[in-house]
Parts: C-alpha cells; sequence; structure tokens
C-alpha cells in the first residue's frame, strides 16, 4: 500500500485527485493539505468523498508530507519546485501536476512563469509525464511534471503524424476548446457562471503559457523544428477538451496515416483511436482518463485533421498523475482508472 500526501486538496484537480484515490486499491491518502480550509474535515466541503476518506486539512509540512512514498502537487505552479528538493532528500517521489517540471528551456520558463526556476538541477532529472512517449523514464523518476490539458490533448494527436514523418512540423495548427473546470476553483469575473453560460470565446489569442510546453515536447518527438499555430477557446462547460488540429501531409502520406496512429496507440491502455468517420465528443471521455481520437484527410489529401478529446481533470491532469503513479511504483498503470464516460 502507497502512502499518499496531497497538496492542494481544495481545488479542482485535488478533490480529483481525492476521489480517484480514494478508489484506488494499492493507495492511501495519508494527509491532505490547505492552507485556507485548515481544521476542516475534507467531507464537510465535498460530501461526495462522505464515507470514504476521513481526513482534516492540515496546514503544507515537509514533516508531515515525508511520511508519504509519493506527494501529489495540485497547486499553482512555483508551490513544488520550493518543496520537491527537501521531499527528494527524505525518500519521497513527487508528482507535480503545475508546470514547474515540465519545461528544459529555463528561458521560456521565466517568459512564461515570469521567476527564475528555483530548483533548476531537479529540473533536469525531472521527466515529462506522458506515459505514451515517456513510460521507461517514468518508471524510476523521482520527479515527474505532470503535463498540461490542453498539451495532452495536443501532443497525443500529433506524436504519430511527427514521429512517423508524415507530416510538415512546420505547418501545425491546433484549435483547441476547454471546459471552465481547467481554470481551477476560484473566483474571478471571467469565468463566472454568468459570463461563460450560453457564450464562447477565443483567450490567450497573444500567446498561452501550454505553447512553449507542447513545441518543445512535439520537437523532443520529431527531431526539428516546430511552428503551431495554437488558440485556445472557452467552453461553457465544466469538464472536456476538444483539440481540432490540422497539419500538412507529405507527399503521398495520405494513406499511411490512420496506420501511424493505429500502430503508435497499438499497446496503450488509455488512447483510443476511433474508427473511419467517428469523431469523439467531450462526452465520451468525461470522468474518464481516455484520450479519445477521430481521423480525416482532407479531398485533396495534402492535409490531415484530428480531433483528440479528454477530460482535463482525468487525462488531462489527475488520472493522468495516478496512471505516473502506478507506473513509478511497477503497479498495474490502470489500476484506480477504470470508469467510463459519463453520458449524458
Ligand atoms: N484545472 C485543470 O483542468 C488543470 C489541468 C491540468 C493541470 N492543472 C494545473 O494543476 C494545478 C492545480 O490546478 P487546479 O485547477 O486544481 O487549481 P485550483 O482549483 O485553483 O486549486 C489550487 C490549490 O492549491 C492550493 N494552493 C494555492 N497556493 C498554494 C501554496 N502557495 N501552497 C500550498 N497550496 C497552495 C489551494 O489551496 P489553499 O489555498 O487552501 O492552500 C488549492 O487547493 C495548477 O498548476 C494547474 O495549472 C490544472
Amino acid at each position: 500500500m502507497l502512502n499518499v500526501g496531497i497538496v492542494g486538496g481544495t481545488g479542482y484537480t485535488g478533490v480529483e485527485l481525492i476521489r480517484l484515490l480514494s478508489m484506488h486499491p494499492e493507495a492511501h491518502i495519508v494527509t491532505i493539505t490547505s492552507r485556507t480550509e485548515e481544521g476542516l474535515n475534507v467531507c464537510e466541503i465535498f460530501p461526495s468523498l462522505r464515507g470514504h476518506l476521513d481526513l482534516i486539512f492540515v496546514k503544507p509540512s515537509i514533516d508531515v508530507l515525508s511520511r508519504c512514498d509519493v506527494v501529489f502537487f495540485a497547486t499553482p505552479h512555483g508551490v513544488a519546485m520550493e518543496q520537491a528538493q527537501s521531499l527528494v532528500d527524505r525518500g519521497v517521489r513527487v508528482i507535480d501536476l503545475a508546470a514547474d517540471f515540465r519545461m528544459k528551456d529555463l528561458t521560456q520558463w521565466k517568459k512564461w512563469y515570469g521567476t527564475d526556476h528555483s530548483a533548476q538541477q531537479l529540473l533536469e532529472e525531472a521527466v515529462y509525464g506522458l506515459p505514451e512517449i515517456n513510460r521507461e523514464k517514468i518508471r524510476n523518476a523521482q520527479v515527474v511534471g505532470n503535463p498540461g490539458c490542453y498539451a495532452t490533448a495536443i501532443e497525443l494527436g500529433f506524436a504519430p503524424l511527427l514521429s512517423s514523418g508524415l507530416v510538415d512540423p512546420r505547418s501545425l495548427i491546433a484549435d483547441a476548446k476547454s471546459g471552465v473546470s481547467g481554470a481551477g476553483r476560484k473566483q474571478e469575473l471571467g469565468i463566472i457562471y454568468s459570463e461563460i453560460g450560453d457564450n464562447f470565446k477565443a483567450y490567450g489569442l497573444g500567446g498561452h503559457r501550454h505553447h512553449p510546453e507542447i513545441v518543445e515536447i512535439l520537437r523532443g518527438i520529431t527531431g526539428a523544428n516546430v511552428e503551431l499555430r495554437f488558440t485556445p477557446h472557452l467552453l461553457p462547460i465544466n469538464r472536456g477538451i476538444l483539440a481540432t488540429l490540422y497539419a500538412n501531409l507529405n507527399e503521398r502520406s495520405a494513406h499511411l496515416v490512420r496506420t501511424a496512429f493505429e500502430t503508435f496507440f497499438e499497446n496503450e491502455p488509455f488512447v483510443d483511436v476511433l474508427p473511419v468517420g467517428q469523431f469523439p465528443d467531450t462526452r465520451s471521455v468525461r470522468g474518464s482518463n481516455f484520450c479519445k481520437i477521430g481521423l480525416q484527410i482532407s479531398e485533396d489529401e495534402n492535409s490531415v485533421l484530428v480531433v483528440s478529446v479528454l477530460d482535463n481533470l482525468v487525462k488531462g491532469a489527475s488520472g493522468q498523475a495516478i496512471q505516473n503513479m502506478n507506473i513509478m511504483f511497477g503497479l498495474d498503470e490502470k489500476m484506480g482508472l477504470n470508469s467510463l464516460g459519463l453520458v449524458p
């Protein structure tokens, strides 16, 4: 049984970790932190957990977290990088759901996150937690940087095309839409119901923090320079990401696309390539750890369109973090992640 700690248990990815880990047969949640709700029983805030958990929110403390085998940081960026080294020194493995251990490029880090990175040595050793491309490295990682939600949908959608050299890596377009829980559990005018409901908008048009993360990973896959146009949008739904991806096919590549996807994801437990003519919707993955993918070749066979869908809080965050935990500790990768999409 693994002893697990969660830093940031009052947020959306935090409560999703608690929900999934409460049903995980090999995980025992030892401590859940919140600075604002310290002393309150977790089930008072989240009654959905009653009967499955009896823990009080505590302030984050290295001493308490050190009793764990693994600690999840479900916190804003900048928190894990201050605490991870102390935990690793005490033999605790760390999975950060924020961006602290995702990108190796420190210049990009400073540009997008506005500070110097305070755990540069640990960042060098950290592994990007996308099992479909990094499974072997994840097994022995002390620190895993769990990918962003948009990043997961987009990287899984482009990876088979880039790794098999079927598309021009300078022609990538990602038109992606997210449910509002992607912004976290906070009070902010732009995400209140009357602003979001019955509305649809693009945002981050001057640039989005996931862009450099995605480009770094895709460049690693193709080995060549990547040019990606990425536009995020806000959907009036709670959960879900739908990314519509486009790329220009190299000559005589169109007939190889489907096989490239089916081969790349052949043994992947959580990626489902849909049959010809079928495309996924967000509810087909809601509450599940699946990424579902649909494919379409343009009539002139010059370009490919990929629809990649996942639940931002599960495969886009907490589910993928637990998938990483399972890999790191030699458990069945699917353990505790068997839920299917909730329809309707
Ligand atoms: N939401 C998504 O769909 C999604 C998907 C992928 C990745 N992520 C990433 O996952 C992380 C968490 O996202 P979220 O949506 O769950 O955020 P959230 O709903 O805003 O929750 C943030 C949590 O972090 C805690 N926290 C904030 N500052 C802290 C600090 N300095 N020290 C310790 N705890 C602190 C908060 O609790 P207290 O203030 O009470 O301590 C709260 O529980 C973010 O980095 C986000 O970018 C989110």
